[in-house]
Formats: C-alpha cells, structure tokens, sequence
C-alpha cells in the first residue's frame, strides 16, 4: 500500500511556529515517526511539503493511479481552498484530513473544512500523533 503525505503551507515551519500551539517537533521528525509506523504496517510513504496551493493540487491529481491513500493536512488551504477540494473529488483517491491542533477548539475561521466533505474522515488535535494515527487509519481506509 503506497501512501501519499502532503503537508500544506507554513508546515515547514513547525518547531519555530507558535510552539504553544503545534509543540516543539519538527515536520522531518514527524517524517520519521510516520515512516517507522509506515514499516510497521508494511506501508510506503511519500512525504511532501509546499506553500503553494497550486502545486498541492497538482499532486492530488498526479496522485490518482500512483497512490492508494492521500492523507492531507492542508493547513490554512483546509478552510479557503475550493481548488484543493475539486481536485480531491476529481481523482477519487481516498483522502484522510489530519490536522496537528484540534481545530475545533480555536477561531471560529478554523471550524470550517472546505474539503471534510470530500475526505473519509478528519483526525485532529494530537499533534505529531495525528500523523501517526493518520497512518493507522490509512491502512484501514477500505474497512467500514
Ligand atoms: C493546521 C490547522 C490550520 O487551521 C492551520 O492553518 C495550520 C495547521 C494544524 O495542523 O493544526 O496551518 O492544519
């Protein structure tokens, strides 16, 4: 099984960013948590970074064919993004929402997800572990 992490904008600078609220950890340390739990499962990962929403969408699409889950955090793009959006609906590839910080719980712009409708389901508010958990869930995607 092949899975396909795309991390959206300003996710390169975890470990300086506001650390109260996505903690210490860096996105290549979480790499490395995900790609070990990856191993355990007998999964394999791709893992990408951009700030642009272009080219996030580009790699949805690109992902159809190549990928078997895409699990995507799109950082702010979750809550602007129509584009992100089609693009998940238009490669049919099951696409799992992770977010670090539980979105719920903060501004009122955080709490709505223009591409939830179109995922399998959301994992927010575990920081690294919701990429861990992500990866669980991503082997498991066809399970009901
Ligand atoms: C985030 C939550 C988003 O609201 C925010 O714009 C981010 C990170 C998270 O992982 O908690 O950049 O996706």
């Amino acid at each position: 099984m092949k899975l396909l992490f795309l991390n959206g904008p300003n996710l390169n600078m975890l470990g300086q960013r506001e650390p109260e609220i996505y903690g210490h950890i860096t996105l290549a340390e979480i790499e490395v948590k995900v790609r070990e739990r990856a191993a355990e499962l007998g999964a394999e990962v791709e893992f990408r970074q951009s700030n642009l929403e272009g080219e996030l969408v580009a790699w949805v699409q690109q992902a159809k064919g190549r990928f078997d889950v895409i699990v995507l955090n799109a950082a702010a793009y979750t809550h602007t993004s129509i584009a992100l959006r089609d693009a998940i609906g238009a490669t049919g590839v099951p696409t799992i929402e992770i977010h670090l910080s539980n979105t719920q719980a903060r501004e009122k712009f955080r709490h709505k997800s223009l591409i939830a409708p179109v995922c399998r389901g959301q994992i927010a508010g575990f920081g690294a572990n919701s990429y861990v958990l992500a990866v669980e869930a991503a082997v498991n995607v066809n399970e009901k």
